[in-house]
């Protein structure tokens, strides 16, 4: 049994993995198309982009990678210069230097016109004229480009920390050089996406410099649980408890990570050849309930930093409230007993700190462990009066436990009750899942039936009274095909009254067939990420097959 190597443990994001790479091909081709790569922080940007670049480090490209994360110009400057030079020096089986004199002395005699451009820079940036330094950093690649016939891949992680750099028309200037310099590709990365969004759109959109931008998701569950099974190696775990981590970590690459090390070392000190319940638990409880728990400690720090400054004490009630499941500004406003236009501001510059996320008219806390945290560990200690030692240990304990018990029920609990229990909470709510809006009106007289289709198969199936009509919702949790579809469509149209809408849920998806005359027919399709999208918006827990 080992311990994880965090450095060589990345895993899965294939997708994604392949359009960087084939960005990065096409460059090499003369088709150059830009990205942005977006997601909440500690989602897995960096890792993916260092990932991409070990895969392609055979390639005739040059990678320039530089996390501008709370840096200064002097470091962009520095960095930017030595990377290009030491990368260069490298893939030529030349010496390799740490210092950019150095650097420099070795590589002059190759590309004289790129070193005289890097000592420039430096004079400039010692003199502090960092507009002109900056002006000709953005025109480097360029120049390399021309000396060398090899092409530059620009990665600027973090890349709305160039704001802070005090230069005037930061971006529009890197706009104008995105645009002119066709030989460069340029990846930027940022966890803060409606800031990106807004920059990317506003101060970088030049004809020819647009942005494929590319969201970067927690884990699925498969994900999720591919990564367990490959962070624990071997050692045995029940199915049952590993779904319920993937679940609980609201498949957040770094939280499993950070628990499998847990449990790792756990089994080690209690010599247990298979992981079982009290392992989990105990696992959770040193990480995320000790106070010098690494995911505690993390998450403490994040609260801090959204706290900073004024009315702190409301952003902490408004984190509380919203991790107790009020989700609307009008719960979250009667349970901290304070107006909507007080309210407002505060949710959306959580909002804004990429926190909190907004579906329609719902409110939530986009991290689901950060969430947990709140509710059961951060308002419990600001809420404790009993000190006496180790209660609240024992309470939290308890929980855990419970959590798991309750996941097994729901998880054992047939597909059709989990819908029918999920339709029980609309509201007459619109929310938008992948890319489309629904509105689910408030139901009565749910109920759960078979449906029989003329070829003699059975179907799962919901009907529901909407407010404006029947809606039927027929399941599958296997793949649907055309015939399938075929015999449901001359079942429904057979109904009296016909439904006003009609739902096909399939966890394993239609076939291609299905899905077109689904949507012929106007019938909705919700697949496992659609319905698990619901389940999050419901604080329910994730669906799994
Ligand atoms: N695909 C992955 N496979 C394994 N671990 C991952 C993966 N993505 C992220 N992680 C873990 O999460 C941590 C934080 O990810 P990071 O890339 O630094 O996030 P971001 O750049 O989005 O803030 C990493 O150090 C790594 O431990
Ligand atoms: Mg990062």
């Amino acid at each position: 049994m080992n311990l994880i190597d965090f450095d060589y443990n990345f895993y899965g994001r294939r997708s994604v993995l392949e359009i960087l790479k084939k960005r990065v091909m096409g460059l090499k081709e003369g088709y150059r198309q830009n990205v942005a790569l977006l997601g909440s922080r500690y989602i897995g940007k960096t890792a993916l982009l260092h990932c991409m670049m070990s895969q392609m480090e055979d390639e005739d490209v040059f990678f320039i990678y530089l996390d501008l994360e709370n840096r200064d110009f002097d470091y962009f400057s520095v960095q930017f210069t030595k990377s290009l030079l030491y990368n260069y020096l490298k893939k030529e089986n030349l010496p390799l230097q740490e210092d950019l004199k150095l650097l420099c002395a070795e590589a002059k005699d190759h590309i004289p016109r790129t070193v005289f451009l890097v000592q420039a820079i430096e004079n400039f940036t010692g003199q502090g004229k960092m507009l002109e330094a900056y002006h000709m950093i953005l025109s480097l690649p360029e120049v390399f480009t021309q000396e060398t016939g090899k092409s530059v891949v620009l990665i600027f992680d973090e890349f709305g920390h160039l704001e802070n750099f005090n230069i005037p028309e930061v971006f529009a200037e890197l706009g104008k050089r995105i645009m002119t310099q066709k030989n460069c590709l340029y990846i930027v990365a940022s966890s803060f996406p409606q800031q990106a969004e807004t920059i990317l759109s506003e101060k970088l959109s030049l004809l020819f410099g647009n942005f494929e931008t590319i969201p970067l998701q927690p884990f699925n569950f498969s994900e999720a649980q591919g990564l367990i099974d490959q962070n624990l190696d071997g050692v045995k775990i029940g199915l049952h408890l590993k779904n319920f981590m993937a679940d609980f970590a609201g498949g957040h690459p770094l939280y499993i990570n950070l628990l499998c090390q847990e449990l790792i070392c756990l089994s080690g000190v209690y010599a247990q050849q298979e992981i079982y319940a009290p392992i989990v638990t105990q696992a959770i409880e040193n990480v995320i309930f000790n106070r010098w728990g690494v995911i505690s400690r993390h998450f403490e720090l994040e609260i801090n930093a959204l706290t900073a400054g004024k009315s702190a004490g409301l952003a902490v009630a408004l984190l509380g409230a919203l991790a107790q499941g009020k989700h609307k500004i009008s719960d979250l406003s009667e349970s901290l007993k304070l107006k909507s236009p007080q309210i407002s501001p505060r949710v959306n510059s959580l909002q804004d700190s990429n926190i909190v996320e907004r579906n329609g008219n719902y409110y939530h806390i986009k991290d689901k462990l950060f969430s947990y945290w709140i509710k059961y560990v951060y308002q419990r200690r600001l809420h404790v009066i009993d000190l006496e030692a180790g209660r609240s240990r024992k309470q939290f304990k308890e929980e855990i436990n419970r959590a798991l018990n309750d996941f097994g029920v729901v998880a054992r609990k047939d597909l059709s009750v989990r819908i029918s229990d999920l339709m029980h909470k609309f509201d007459n709510e619109s929310f938008v899942l992948c890319g489309r809006r629904y509105k689910l009106t408030a139901f009565r007289d749910i109920k759960i039936l078979k449906l029989r289709t003329g070829t003699g198969n059975y179907f799962d199936a919901i009907s529901a009274q909407g407010q404006e009509g029947l809606w039927l919702v027929v399941l599958k949790k296997d793949p649907v095909h055309d015939n399938d579809l075929n015999g449901i469509l001359e079942e429904i149209k057979k109904l009296d009254p016909r439904p006003l809408r009609s739902v096909i849920v399939s966890l394993s998806g239609l076939d291609e067939n299905a899905k077109v005359r689904a949507l012929q027919e106007k019938l909705w399709i919700w697949d496992e990420d659609q319905l698990n999208c619901l389940m999050h918006l419901f604080d329910e827990p994730i669906i799994v097959r």
